[in-house]
């Protein structure tokens, strides 16, 4: 008989060769495999990580993308895991499971104005669902007829398929994967560092929320069924609206009958020091996405969650000629894995036992206290966010807010990880603006590690811009 295989077992030199050879990596520049050993991760405790060379890092990036919400290294993540894979792994969506049953009902008990989830596992997956839902609906229902577009931010992202990508701005990220699908319309964001109405906060009159009527007009109401956004966009470099933004644009979806669709995927369980990130704002949406946090990145999962509105559209009579179908059209092969919602319960567990939406609250207000302090810095633009969410857009002149260039910012990032932090940054998101530094660490971080992280950026500014 064969011995049983170690799969945790490795060869040093094996996986870095097997690095270079096999993987190819997400979002890297495939040159620098051909000279660089890359970073491979082997283990992580809390917040740290340490690589197969043996050296340690503070990751102040939950995991690269902002989703390892409760930190490495959680046994009862993987106990709860293992033993459900034991009991049951699989059967499709089509019928239901112990643990989707009891995730869904957790987050209608965190939602209580919606009605129903809809599990699928990806980022990309929930918004591609929120898209078909408002494409079959203006289909299937005659008081939605004919609205079939979605209408979206060009700061935001909202996923890597084809179909997210034509909701997504940036389009920098955007330029080589055209054409992209009909019936996505484009409006401007609300960021207020780079206005795109050039006004001021304070002397405007809300442009970038009230202008988007006029679109709508343009564009054609009757055609308009759904409007996506991030509560506080991530990748398009951390832009929080005023809190007069989204009272107005859910006004004026509620006037054309149109979905408002809230992208929760990096906001969502706690990343912004509540629960939700739209619960920052007087804003209930209709339609909201989810993923990373969900299983805090322990497993793959995704929830599309809707108001019981939603879901009645697609409640039809199957015998009314007016009528084709009276369900929604749609499966998800692994959104019938069990394992991802087991993790999402242990997860959501660990956050509301260890009161980490608070922590990050308070640690939130921490990091931006000491983020305050790198604005002396003449590169230094701005700082934005909320919660464990903040990002610094760097500039070679405030007062004209020249970006730094791409060479200078990967300058900036290679000087804070020798620093042993890891921090985030856009990446080919945007011509000429790929300037945002960003840091999301686990839900679990203290005063001290925010220490850390602050000191070494500070440290990286001063070796970079000397
Ligand atoms: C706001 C937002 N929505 C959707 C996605 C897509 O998620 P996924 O990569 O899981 O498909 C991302 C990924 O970064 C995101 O930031």
């Amino acid at each position: 008989m064969k011995p049983k295989m170690n799969w945790l077992d490795y060869d040093i030199e094996d996986m870095v060769d097997g690095d270079k050879n096999c993987l190819w990596h997400h979002l890297k520049p495939h040159k620098c495999f051909e000279t660089q050993e890359q970073m491979i991760i082997v283990e992580g405790r809390g917040l740290v990580v340490k690589d197969i060379r043996g050296k340690e890092y503070l990751d102040a990036t939950s995991g690269g993308v902002w989703s390892v919400m409760v930190g490495y290294g959680r046994d009862s993540i993987a106990e709860a895991v293992c033993a459900q894979m034991k009991k049951m792994p699989y059967f499709a969506g089509v019928f239901g499971n112990v643990p989707a049953i009891k995730f869904a009902q957790k987050l209608l008990e965190k939602l209580p104005n919606h009605g129903k989830v809809y599990f699928s596992n990806s980022g990309s997956e929930a918004n591609e669902k929120a898209f078909k839902l408002v494409r079959q609906a203006s289909r299937i229902n005659a008081k939605r007829k004919g609205k079939y577009k979605i209408m979206y931010r060009d700061r935001d992202y909202h996923g890597t398929t084809i179909g997210a990508m034509s909701a997504t701005g940036q389009a920098q990220r955007r330029q080589d994967f055209g054409p992209f699908v009909d019936g996505f319309v484009e409006f401007p964001h609300c960021a207020c560092y780079r206005c795109p109405y050039d006004k001021t906060y304070g002397k405007c009159d809300i442009e970038c929320a009230r202008n988007v009527e006029d679109i709508i007009l343009k564009e054609g109401p009757d055609t308009i069924g759904g409007m996506i956004v991030e509560p506080i966009t991530a990748g398009g470099g951390i832009l929080k609206p005023v809190e007069e933004y989204y009272p107005v644009l859910q006004e004026i979806c509620k006037k054309y009958d149109i979905w408002l669709i809230m992208d929760e995927v990096v906001c969502g369980f706690g990343r912004t020091g509540k629960f939700w990130g739209h619960e920052h704002f007087d804003v209930d949406p209709d339609i909201i996405t989810m993923a990373k946090g969900l299983a805090s990145s322990y497993e793959a999962l995704s929830a599309t969650v809707v108001k019981q509105k939603v879901y009645e559209v697609f409640l039809n009579d199957p015998t009314d000629p007016d009528t084709r179908l009276n369900y929604f059209r749609d499966i998800s092969t692994y959104g019938g894995c069990t394992s991802p919602m087991t993790a999402a319960l242990e997860s959501t567990r660990i956050i509301e036992d260890e009161n980490l939406v608070e922590n990050s609250r308070i640690m939130g207000e921490y990091l931006f206290e000491k983020l305050d302090e790198l604005k002396k810095y003449d590169c230094v633009g701005d700082i934005r966010g909320l919660g464990l969410f903040a990002g610094i857009e760097y500039v070679n002149n405030k007062e004209s807010k020249e970006p730094i260039t791409e060479e200078q910012m990967a300058t900036l990032i290679g000087n804070v990880i020798s620093e042993g932090v890891i921090v985030g940054r856009t990446i080919s998101s945007f011509h000429g603006l790929n300037n945002i530094m960003n840091f999301a660490p686990c839900l679990i971080i203290t005063k001290k590690q925010v220490d850390t992280i602050v000191g070494a950026v500070a440290n990286a500014i001063e070796k970079t811009f000397k």
